[in-house]
Formats: C-alpha cells, structure tokens, sequence
C-alpha cells in the first residue's frame, strides 16, 4: 500500500507517469467517469479549504466514486481527544482512500502508519501539500511542454508557504531550475531549505524588489502571506500588502512568463491581472482536479 506524504514520495518518472494519465483524463473525461465505481473517499480535515478538499471531492465524484468526511476539526471526534491514528483506523474501515489536512505538521504521516488504506496529506501545518506541488508542476507541465530549465520566482510568505516548501523540493530534481527568492526579510525561505539547495549546488538569489527581477522569470509564483501561522497580527498587518502584481509590473515581465497561485488570493495579484493571458492560476485550479483523479487512480491501484 501506498500513501503520499511528501512530492518526493514519487520519482520523476512516476511523475510523468501520473501528469499523462492526468492530461488522458483531462482530454477523455467521460472515459473515466465509472473508474472508481464503489469505491470511497474520506476528507479528514482539521484545517480549513475550499479548493483541496473541493477539489478531491470532485475528483472522486468525477470518477465515479462516493465521498465522505469532516471539513472541521470541532464536528469530528478530534474535538473529544481521539487521536489521529484512531480516527483513521475507524476510517479505514470506511473508506477505501482517505485525504487528511492538518495543522500539524507530520499528523497525517502518524496517521498513515496506523492506516489500513492509502493516506494522501493534503497539507500538514507550514509542512508539505504535496498534492498542490502535482498540481503546479502538471500546470506548468501542460502549459509550457516540460519541466527543466525554469527560472522560477517565488515571492510573498516563504517562510509559512507549505506550497513554496513542497514546491522546491519536487523542482530540484529537474535539471537547469534556478530559483529567485523574493520576500521580505521577516518571511525569507527557511535555512533547512538554502542548506538544501547549497549543498546540491543549485543555483538561487534572494531578492525583496520583485520589479528587480521580473525580467529574467519563466514563472512567477505568488503566495498569501499566511495569516493562520503568525505569531502576531501586528507582523501581519504590516507585511500583508508587501506585495502586490499589478499590470504595471507585468509589462516588465517575459511575454511567455506564467504567473501561478495555488490560491486562495488575497491582495498579492490584483484582478486586473486576471485577464493577461499569462495569468495561470485559475486553469492551475482546475489541473488540480485532474491530478487529484490521477493520483486516486494510482493509489488505489486502478491504472491499467
Ligand atoms: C494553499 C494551502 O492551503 O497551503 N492553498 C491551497 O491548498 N490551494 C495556499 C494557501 O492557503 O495560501
């Protein structure tokens, strides 16, 4: 059995593997609309979110399949004191697949030891998503044809981002990456990760101006400052607006850059942004459901 707790839980290969089982379902959506018939999902999740939980909603009924959880840690029996690795052998006895968010990072790790059916995290604390790094790179994938070679800027929290964290680890592994940091001083990228990248000698700068390097980015990733993780609402307030992509910083940038956002948006990308062409974060949303419905088909050991 297999569970997927971090990006790397899967090989390159394996990867390419599940973006073209994920572009088949995007082009052939009837063709799997019975794949996962009798089978169901359990959304375990103690943090909030519309899109992931939504999304692996969708992405079980599109196959077929039955979904059944919690979207709130107070209407489930966490709020008595179960623990996470009771919850989930009560549910393993179910469902056939769980997704499990929690704002504690390694919890649905803890779980998955205990579990007797596939655990997906679907984000734990300021942690991993790794099913939100599948949904970048099958975006980035699809839209621009492969995935080495970027100049990638991430800009906003990238100290609390868990998008930004899974992100760069699933990209290191693809040759010719380079990464430009942009964040305030308060919210660098943490050290675990700039000792990761030195130590494989992949190239990266850190930046506070984000007009400085707009020229130079294949992509540009966006982030919300992650209100939920701070200590204190002052730091907040003062670092929330640092950032914000208007049309007037999009004419420095390259004609082909995509801008991504796993969502959701608060004022870091203005809306009139919302209609060049290179904004990607809302087609990026919908890749999220094909490559939750090629994982579940993976997980559950469907893939013919
Ligand atoms: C992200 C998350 O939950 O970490 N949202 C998502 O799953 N699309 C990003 C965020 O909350 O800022």
């Amino acid at each position: 059995m297999r569970h997927l707790m971090n990006p790397l839980d899967f090989s390159v290969e394996e990867l390419d593997k599940l973006f073209d089982l994920a572009n088949d379902i995007e082009n052939n959506l009837p063709k799997y609309a019975h794949a996962c018939d009798g089978k169901i999902l359990a959304t375990c999740f103690y943090e909030p979110s519309t899109r992931t939980r939504l999304s692996f909603e969708s992405a079980m009924t599109r196959l077929g399949g039955r979904v059944i959880g919690f979207a709130d840690a107070n209407s489930s029996s966490a709020a008595k004191g179960e623990s996470v690795s009771d919850t989930i052998r009560v549910i393993s006895c179910y469902a056939d697949i769980c997704a499990m968010r929690h704002p504690k990072e390694g919890a649905p790790m803890v779980a998955s030891e205990k579990s007797g059916i596939p655990v997906i995290n679907a984000g734990d604390g300021g942690h991993y998503h790794p099913t939100q790094t599948l949904t970048d790179l099958l975006t980035i994938r699809t839209l621009k044809g492969h995935l080495d070679n970027f100049t990638i800027g991430l800009c906003g929290d990238l100290k609390f981002g868990r998008t930004v964290h899974s992100l760069i680890n699933a990209l290191v592994r693809y040759p010719g990456t380079r990464f430009v940091f942009i964040s305030p001083e308060e919210l660098r990228v943490p050290d675990y990760i700039i000792e990761m990248l030195k130590e494989k000698n992949i190239p990266y700068e850190e930046v506070i101006r984000l007009e400085d390097v707009m020229p130079q980015l294949d992509l540009l990733y966006m982030t919300r400052v992650q209100k939920e993780r701070f200590f204190n609402e002052e730091d907040y307030v003062r670092l929330k607006d640092f950032y914000i992509l208007d049309t007037t910083k999009m004419q420095l940038a390259k004609e082909d850059m995509l801008v991504l956002h796993p969502l959701p948006r608060v004022n870091e990308i203005s809306v009139e942004v919302d209609d060049d062409p290179r904004a990607a974060y809302f087609r990026q949303a919908q890749y999220g459901v094909y490559v939750r419905m090629a994982l579940i088909l993976t997980l559950l050991g469907l893939v013919k």
